[in-house]
Protein backbone atom coordinates (compact mmCIF):
# COMPACT_ATOMS: atom_id res chain seq x y z
CA UNK A 1 0.00 0.00 0.00
CA UNK A 2 1.36 3.67 -0.83
CA UNK A 3 1.74 5.67 2.04
CA UNK A 4 -1.05 7.81 2.95
CA UNK A 5 -1.18 11.63 1.33
CA UNK A 6 -2.78 14.50 3.47
CA UNK A 7 -5.64 16.24 2.62
CA UNK A 8 -6.48 19.43 4.27
CA UNK A 9 -9.76 21.11 3.63
CA UNK A 10 -11.41 24.34 5.71
CA UNK A 11 -14.64 25.34 5.91
CA UNK A 12 -15.44 21.32 6.07
CA UNK A 13 -18.54 22.22 7.17
CA UNK A 14 -20.07 23.92 4.40
CA UNK A 15 -21.64 22.85 1.50
CA UNK A 16 -18.52 22.87 -0.91
CA UNK A 17 -16.91 20.65 1.19
CA UNK A 18 -19.84 18.45 1.22
CA UNK A 19 -19.58 17.99 -2.41
CA UNK A 20 -15.60 18.02 -2.68
CA UNK A 21 -15.12 15.42 0.28
CA UNK A 22 -16.54 12.42 -1.59
CA UNK A 23 -15.07 13.35 -4.89
CA UNK A 24 -11.63 13.15 -3.36
CA UNK A 25 -12.47 10.02 -1.42
CA UNK A 26 -13.52 8.16 -3.96
CA UNK A 27 -10.42 8.53 -5.76
CA UNK A 28 -11.34 11.40 -8.01
CA UNK A 29 -8.25 13.77 -7.42
CA UNK A 30 -5.34 11.24 -7.12
CA UNK A 31 -6.77 8.01 -8.70
CA UNK A 32 -7.75 4.29 -7.08
CA UNK A 33 -4.38 3.51 -5.54
CA UNK A 34 -3.51 6.34 -3.62
CA UNK A 35 -4.79 6.08 0.39
CA UNK A 36 -5.84 9.60 1.98
CA UNK A 37 -5.82 11.07 4.99
CA UNK A 38 -8.34 13.92 5.21
CA UNK A 39 -8.02 16.98 7.64
CA UNK A 40 -11.69 18.60 8.20
CA UNK A 41 -11.15 22.28 9.80
CA UNK A 42 -14.12 23.85 10.96
CA UNK A 43 -15.01 27.21 13.38
CA UNK A 44 -15.77 25.15 16.87
CA UNK A 45 -19.70 26.17 16.78
CA UNK A 46 -19.38 23.83 13.50
CA UNK A 47 -17.87 20.64 14.49
CA UNK A 48 -21.37 18.73 15.23
CA UNK A 49 -21.86 19.23 11.81
CA UNK A 50 -18.71 17.37 11.12
CA UNK A 51 -19.68 14.34 13.67
CA UNK A 52 -22.44 13.70 10.66
CA UNK A 53 -19.69 13.53 7.91
CA UNK A 54 -17.70 11.43 9.79
CA UNK A 55 -20.11 9.13 9.95
CA UNK A 56 -21.32 9.65 6.56
CA UNK A 57 -17.43 8.63 5.43
CA UNK A 58 -17.46 5.48 7.85
CA UNK A 59 -20.51 4.08 6.27
CA UNK A 60 -19.57 4.94 2.46
CA UNK A 61 -16.19 2.16 3.78
CA UNK A 62 -14.82 4.19 0.93
CA UNK A 63 -11.18 1.43 0.11
CA UNK A 64 -8.61 5.15 -0.19
CA UNK A 65 -9.74 6.43 3.41
CA UNK A 66 -7.44 5.66 5.65
CA UNK A 67 -8.01 8.19 8.29
CA UNK A 68 -10.08 11.15 9.29
CA UNK A 69 -8.97 14.01 11.68
CA UNK A 70 -11.80 16.57 12.61
CA UNK A 71 -10.39 20.05 14.10
CA UNK A 72 -10.99 23.37 14.57
CA UNK A 73 -6.99 24.18 15.21
CA UNK A 74 -5.58 25.08 11.89
CA UNK A 75 -2.09 23.56 13.01
CA UNK A 76 -3.70 20.38 13.37
CA UNK A 77 -5.31 20.55 10.53
CA UNK A 78 -2.24 21.76 8.10
CA UNK A 79 0.04 19.87 9.58
CA UNK A 80 2.00 18.07 7.07
CA UNK A 81 -0.76 18.94 4.88
CA UNK A 82 0.57 17.87 1.28
CA UNK A 83 -2.60 19.54 -0.42
CA UNK A 84 -5.40 22.48 1.01
CA UNK A 85 -8.21 23.22 -0.17
CA UNK A 86 -9.18 26.47 1.56
CA UNK A 87 -13.19 26.77 1.30
CA UNK A 88 -13.17 28.37 4.86
CA UNK A 89 -14.88 31.74 3.89
CA UNK A 90 -18.26 33.86 4.57
CA UNK A 91 -20.05 33.17 1.01
CA UNK A 92 -21.48 36.54 -0.48
CA UNK A 93 -25.66 36.37 -0.77
CA UNK A 94 -27.59 38.05 -3.38
CA UNK A 95 -26.31 41.58 -3.93
CA UNK A 96 -23.32 41.42 -2.64
CA UNK A 97 -19.80 41.75 -4.69
CA UNK A 98 -17.27 39.24 -3.64
CA UNK A 99 -14.82 41.81 -3.18
CA UNK A 100 -17.35 43.05 -0.18
CA UNK A 101 -16.34 39.98 1.43
CA UNK A 102 -12.39 40.97 1.97
CA UNK A 103 -12.99 42.77 5.21
CA UNK A 104 -14.71 39.86 6.59
CA UNK A 105 -12.52 36.98 5.51
CA UNK A 106 -9.19 38.42 5.24
CA UNK A 107 -8.33 37.54 9.04
CA UNK A 108 -9.16 34.03 8.33
CA UNK A 109 -6.54 33.71 5.74
CA UNK A 110 -3.71 35.58 7.34
CA UNK A 111 -4.45 32.77 10.35
CA UNK A 112 -4.67 29.83 8.25
CA UNK A 113 -1.35 31.35 6.50
CA UNK A 114 0.59 31.74 9.04
CA UNK A 115 -0.88 27.73 10.33
CA UNK A 116 0.44 26.83 6.85
CA UNK A 117 3.45 28.37 7.21
CA UNK A 118 4.35 26.39 10.60
CA UNK A 119 3.31 22.82 9.64
CA UNK A 120 2.42 22.12 5.71
CA UNK A 121 4.59 20.03 3.67
CA UNK A 122 7.54 22.24 2.04
CA UNK A 123 5.69 21.19 -1.42
CA UNK A 124 2.25 22.13 -0.40
CA UNK A 125 -0.50 22.56 -3.06
CA UNK A 126 -2.61 25.42 -1.60
CA UNK A 127 -5.62 25.84 -3.67
CA UNK A 128 -7.71 29.20 -2.61
CA UNK A 129 -11.60 29.21 -3.38
CA UNK A 130 -13.26 31.39 -0.52
CA UNK A 131 -14.06 34.80 -1.79
CA UNK A 132 -12.53 37.26 -3.11
CA UNK A 133 -9.89 34.27 -3.42
CA UNK A 134 -7.79 35.88 -5.60
CA UNK A 135 -6.55 38.39 -2.78
CA UNK A 136 -7.12 35.68 -0.33
CA UNK A 137 -4.93 34.00 -2.09
CA UNK A 138 -2.30 36.77 -1.43
CA UNK A 139 -3.30 37.06 2.40
CA UNK A 140 -2.21 33.43 2.95
CA UNK A 141 0.80 33.11 0.71
CA UNK A 142 2.45 36.86 2.36
CA UNK A 143 1.38 35.03 6.33
CA UNK A 144 2.86 31.96 5.31
CA UNK A 145 6.25 31.60 6.14
CA UNK A 146 8.71 29.58 4.27
CA UNK A 147 5.99 28.71 1.52
CA UNK A 148 6.73 30.73 -1.88
CA UNK A 149 4.29 32.05 -4.97
CA UNK A 150 4.88 28.48 -5.76
CA UNK A 151 2.51 26.79 -3.20
CA UNK A 152 -0.35 28.59 -3.96
CA UNK A 153 -3.21 29.18 -6.17
CA UNK A 154 -6.90 31.04 -6.39
CA UNK A 155 -9.77 28.82 -8.09
CA UNK A 156 -10.39 30.10 -11.72
CA UNK A 157 -11.28 26.87 -13.11
CA UNK A 158 -14.94 27.77 -12.17
CA UNK A 159 -14.62 30.62 -14.63
CA UNK A 160 -12.50 28.72 -16.82
CA UNK A 161 -15.75 26.31 -17.25
CA UNK A 162 -18.20 28.60 -17.45
CA UNK A 163 -16.29 30.00 -20.70
CA UNK A 164 -16.21 26.58 -22.13
CA UNK A 165 -19.54 25.98 -21.67
CA UNK A 166 -21.06 28.89 -22.79
CA UNK A 167 -18.74 29.19 -25.88
CA UNK A 168 -19.33 25.28 -26.72
CA UNK A 169 -23.16 25.60 -26.63
CA UNK A 170 -23.51 28.90 -28.66
CA UNK A 171 -21.02 27.03 -31.52
CA UNK A 172 -23.42 23.78 -31.22
CA UNK A 173 -20.57 21.58 -30.22
CA UNK A 174 -19.66 19.34 -27.00
CA UNK A 175 -17.62 21.64 -24.66
CA UNK A 176 -14.40 18.17 -25.13
CA UNK A 177 -13.92 20.45 -28.40
CA UNK A 178 -13.13 23.77 -26.75
CA UNK A 179 -9.49 24.56 -26.60
CA UNK A 180 -7.85 27.74 -25.44
CA UNK A 181 -9.84 29.90 -23.62
CA UNK A 182 -7.95 32.14 -21.25
CA UNK A 183 -9.79 33.86 -17.87
CA UNK A 184 -7.67 37.29 -17.42
CA UNK A 185 -7.29 38.18 -13.93
CA UNK A 186 -10.05 38.58 -10.96
CA UNK A 187 -12.13 36.27 -10.00
CA UNK A 188 -15.07 38.49 -10.34
CA UNK A 189 -17.05 40.54 -12.36
CA UNK A 190 -14.11 42.17 -14.15
CA UNK A 191 -12.42 39.35 -15.15
CA UNK A 192 -11.89 38.73 -19.01
CA UNK A 193 -13.07 35.68 -20.47
CA UNK A 194 -11.16 35.78 -23.83
CA UNK A 195 -11.74 33.73 -27.11
CA UNK A 196 -9.28 35.00 -29.72
CA UNK A 197 -6.85 32.24 -28.79
CA UNK A 198 -9.68 29.52 -28.30
CA UNK A 199 -10.29 27.30 -30.90
CA UNK A 200 -13.07 24.78 -31.65
CA UNK A 201 -12.54 21.64 -33.53
CA UNK A 202 -9.31 22.98 -34.69
CA UNK A 203 -10.69 26.27 -36.08
CA UNK A 204 -10.82 29.79 -34.56
CA UNK A 205 -12.85 30.00 -32.21
CA UNK A 206 -14.14 34.03 -33.45
CA UNK A 207 -14.50 32.48 -37.01
CA UNK A 208 -17.57 30.23 -35.28
CA UNK A 209 -19.19 32.91 -33.01
CA UNK A 210 -19.81 36.51 -33.66
CA UNK A 211 -18.01 38.99 -32.51
CA UNK A 212 -20.63 41.24 -30.83
CA UNK A 213 -21.93 37.88 -28.95
CA UNK A 214 -18.43 37.42 -27.69
CA UNK A 215 -18.22 41.10 -26.38
CA UNK A 216 -22.29 41.89 -25.46
CA UNK A 217 -22.94 38.37 -24.09
CA UNK A 218 -20.55 36.00 -23.51
CA UNK A 219 -18.43 37.92 -21.43
CA UNK A 220 -20.90 39.28 -19.33
CA UNK A 221 -22.64 35.77 -19.14
CA UNK A 222 -19.09 34.83 -18.36
CA UNK A 223 -18.68 37.26 -15.29
CA UNK A 224 -22.01 37.67 -13.60
CA UNK A 225 -22.93 33.71 -13.45
CA UNK A 226 -21.68 32.84 -9.76
CA UNK A 227 -24.48 35.63 -8.63
CA UNK A 228 -26.99 34.50 -11.73
CA UNK A 229 -26.03 31.06 -9.53
CA UNK A 230 -27.53 32.57 -5.88
CA UNK A 231 -30.25 34.27 -7.69
CA UNK A 232 -31.70 31.21 -9.09
CA UNK A 233 -30.37 28.85 -6.01
CA UNK A 234 -30.53 31.32 -3.11
CA UNK A 235 -26.94 30.06 -2.14
CA UNK A 236 -23.92 30.18 -4.07
CA UNK A 237 -22.54 27.37 -6.60
CA UNK A 238 -21.72 24.35 -4.58
CA UNK A 239 -21.85 21.33 -7.10
CA UNK A 240 -19.78 23.20 -10.28
CA UNK A 241 -17.53 24.87 -7.43
CA UNK A 242 -16.29 21.77 -6.02
CA UNK A 243 -16.07 19.98 -9.42
CA UNK A 244 -13.82 22.73 -10.42
CA UNK A 245 -11.68 22.14 -7.47
CA UNK A 246 -10.74 18.73 -7.72
CA UNK A 247 -10.16 19.51 -12.08
CA UNK A 248 -7.87 22.75 -11.10
CA UNK A 249 -5.75 20.67 -8.07
CA UNK A 250 -5.63 17.73 -10.55
CA UNK A 251 -4.05 19.69 -13.48
CA UNK A 252 -1.86 21.02 -11.07
CA UNK A 253 -0.48 17.97 -10.20
CA UNK A 254 -0.51 16.12 -13.37
CA UNK A 255 1.76 17.72 -16.43
CA UNK A 256 -0.60 19.69 -18.64
CA UNK A 257 2.20 20.55 -21.33
CA UNK A 258 1.07 18.51 -24.19
CA UNK A 259 -2.36 19.65 -24.39
CA UNK A 260 -2.33 23.50 -25.37
CA UNK A 261 -3.13 25.32 -22.05
CA UNK A 262 -4.98 25.73 -19.11
CA UNK A 263 -5.77 28.46 -16.40
CA UNK A 264 -4.93 29.36 -13.15
CA UNK A 265 -5.02 32.29 -10.72
CA UNK A 266 -1.19 33.20 -9.62
CA UNK A 267 1.61 35.57 -8.12
CA UNK A 268 2.02 37.83 -10.60
CA UNK A 269 6.20 38.05 -12.23
CA UNK A 270 5.19 40.90 -14.56
CA UNK A 271 3.72 38.83 -17.39
CA UNK A 272 1.40 40.67 -20.16
CA UNK A 273 2.54 44.14 -18.36
CA UNK A 274 0.24 43.33 -14.95
CA UNK A 275 1.92 44.54 -12.07
CA UNK A 276 3.96 41.74 -9.98
CA UNK A 277 2.91 40.56 -6.78
CA UNK A 278 -0.77 40.24 -7.62
CA UNK A 279 -2.88 37.21 -7.84
CA UNK A 280 -3.81 37.07 -11.35
CA UNK A 281 -5.43 34.57 -13.83
CA UNK A 282 -3.17 33.64 -16.62
CA UNK A 283 -3.24 31.10 -19.37
CA UNK A 284 -0.79 28.61 -17.57
CA UNK A 285 1.03 25.13 -17.99
CA UNK A 286 1.84 22.32 -15.35
CA UNK A 287 5.59 21.66 -15.87
CA UNK A 288 6.95 18.76 -13.14
CA UNK A 289 4.04 19.92 -11.06
CA UNK A 290 5.31 23.51 -11.64
CA UNK A 291 3.38 26.36 -12.92
CA UNK A 292 4.15 28.34 -15.73
CA UNK A 293 2.78 31.26 -17.48
CA UNK A 294 2.17 30.77 -21.34
CA UNK A 295 3.78 33.66 -22.53
CA UNK A 296 4.33 35.45 -26.04
CA UNK A 297 0.27 35.50 -26.99
CA UNK A 298 -1.00 38.39 -29.34
CA UNK A 299 -3.23 40.96 -27.29
CA UNK A 300 -5.45 43.04 -29.23
CA UNK A 301 -6.12 46.85 -27.72
CA UNK A 302 -9.63 45.44 -26.48
CA UNK A 303 -8.00 42.45 -24.60
CA UNK A 304 -5.16 44.71 -23.17
CA UNK A 305 -7.94 47.54 -21.80
CA UNK A 306 -9.73 45.01 -20.51
CA UNK A 307 -7.20 42.98 -18.66
CA UNK A 308 -6.26 46.56 -17.32
CA UNK A 309 -9.85 47.09 -15.47
CA UNK A 310 -9.34 43.62 -13.53
CA UNK A 311 -5.75 44.30 -12.93
CA UNK A 312 -6.98 47.72 -11.38
CA UNK A 313 -9.41 45.61 -9.43
CA UNK A 314 -7.07 43.33 -7.70
CA UNK A 315 -4.82 46.79 -6.89
CA UNK A 316 -7.37 48.09 -5.42
CA UNK A 317 -8.07 44.55 -3.33
CA UNK A 318 -4.60 44.37 -2.35
CA UNK A 319 -4.20 47.89 -1.10
CA UNK A 320 -7.68 47.52 1.34
CA UNK A 321 -5.81 45.05 2.83
CA UNK A 322 -1.96 46.51 2.33
CA UNK A 323 -1.71 46.13 6.45
CA UNK A 324 -2.08 42.27 6.53
CA UNK A 325 0.64 41.88 3.90
CA UNK A 326 3.54 40.71 5.98
CA UNK A 327 6.16 39.36 3.51
CA UNK A 328 6.70 35.87 4.57
CA UNK A 329 10.64 35.48 3.58
C1 LIG B 1 -19.00 31.51 -7.90
O1 LIG B 1 -18.42 32.10 -8.79
O2 LIG B 1 -20.01 30.81 -8.10
C2 LIG B 1 -18.50 31.61 -6.47
O3 LIG B 1 -17.34 32.38 -6.44
C3 LIG B 1 -19.51 32.14 -5.53
C4 LIG B 1 -19.88 33.58 -5.79
O4 LIG B 1 -19.93 34.35 -4.83
O5 LIG B 1 -20.15 33.93 -6.93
Amino acid sequence: MKTPVNIAITGAAGRISYALIYRIVAGELLGPEQPINLHLLEVTSELSVLEGIVMELSDCIFPLLNKVIVTDQPNVAFNQADYVFMLGAKPRVLGMERHDLLQANAEIFVLHGRALGEVASRKVKVLVAGNPSNTNTLIALKSAQGLGAENFTALIYLDFHRAIGLLAEQAGVHPNYVKDIVIWGNHSATQYPDIHHAQIKGSAALDCVDYNWFVEEFIPIVQQRGGAIIEALGHSSVASAAYAAVCQMKDWIVDTRSEGWINMAVLSDGSYGIEPGLIYSYPVRVVNGDVEIVRGLDLSEFSIAKMKETELELKAERDAVKHLLTSSD
